[in-house]
């Protein structure tokens, strides 16, 4: 790091997040920033990280923006690399990446939409973290935030590939948390409920204690700054989460068996 970057990264905190060209990670990008903080700005669509920066008047030196495809580990690799080298070791990176594609596997040609939406939302998650691990166990600090869902607890019609992805990330998390335990490292498993964004606006189910962006960033603030393990945003989806993970799977299944399905993705587009 060159003394600039040294005098900067002293200055304030460096939060790294994934997908913060919309929804949640933007949300979360803001919130962070408004309190003093570094950002690493990461998503495909790097013209929108650049326009919303400086539509947001974000100080230049303050933040920085890189191109990833998270389901290439290459590309999610070298921007966790780059930011390395050009901001420094995070205190903080929100692994938040992710789509929602509604799937029926009993037609061949989803199988390639389920295989991108594992390889976004659980192996994006893995790639996001893996520059920072190590050099986040030698400082003894940092925290990784994987984001998953409440659709990760229990499986949803229509909705096997996200909530197999989802379930897929909670248990990486939880494993990490585990590794890394005596490092002084922390795994922040977050699991928001509903949240008004792209990703659920064509949603045709109701979204109960549906949360803004911007809410969802204050409360998920709060918990990363606890370091808490695992939490579910807001409260009413965590009650909730608990009844979900106690039901036998016969009732589960009844519960769910006339809930209108996820629509295919590849049957909207
Ligand atoms: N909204 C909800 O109710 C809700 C509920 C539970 C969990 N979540 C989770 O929260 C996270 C954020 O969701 P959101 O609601 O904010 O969705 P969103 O508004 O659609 O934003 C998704 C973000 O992910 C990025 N992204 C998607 N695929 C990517 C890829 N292959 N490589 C790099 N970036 C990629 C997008 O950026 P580019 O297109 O520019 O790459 C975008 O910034 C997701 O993991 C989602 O599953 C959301």
């Amino acid at each position: 790091m060159s003394q600039q970057q040294i005098a900067i990264s002293s200055r304030a905190p460096l939060v790294y997040i994934t997908g913060a060209s919309s929804g949640i990670g933007q949300a979360l990008a803001r919130h962070y920033y408004d309190l003093g903080w570094s950002l690493a700005l990461v998503a495909r669509r790097t013209q929108v990280l650049k326009q919303w920066a400086q539509d947001s008047q974000l100080d230049a030196q303050r933040y920085a923006v890189y191109q990833a495809d998270v389901t290439d580990i290459d590309s999610a690799c070298a921007a966790g690399e780059a930011c390395l080298d050009h901001q420094g070791l995070p205190a903080l990176v929100i692994a938040n990446a992710g789509i929602s594609w509604g799937v029926d596997t009993s037609q061949r040609e989803d199988l390639s939409a389920m295989q991108q939406v594992l390889a976004s939302n659980t192996m994006g998650v893995a790639a996001s973290f893996q520059p920072f691990i190590a050099p986040m166990v030698a400082r003894g600090s940092g925290s990784l935030v994987g984001v998953a869902s409440i659709a990760g607890i229990r499986g949803l019609p229509g909705h096997g590939a996200y909530c197999a992805s989802k379930a897929a990330v909670i248990a990486y998390c939880e494993s990490l948390r585990t590794e890394l335990k005596a490092s002084g490292v922390a795994v922040v498993t977050l699991l928001p409920g509903y949240v008004d964004t792209p990703l659920t606006r064509s949603n045709p189910y109701p979204m109960p204690f549906l949360l803004s962006p911007q809410e969802f960033a204050r409360r998920a603030y709060r918990v990363i700054d606890r370091k808490a393990g695992y939490a579910i945003i807001p409260w009413q989806m965590a009650l909730i989460g608990r009844v979900m993970n106690l039901l036998p799977a016969f009732i589960w299944d009844r519960v769910v068996a006339g809930r209108t399905r996820k629509p295919r993705h590849l049957s909207e587009h």
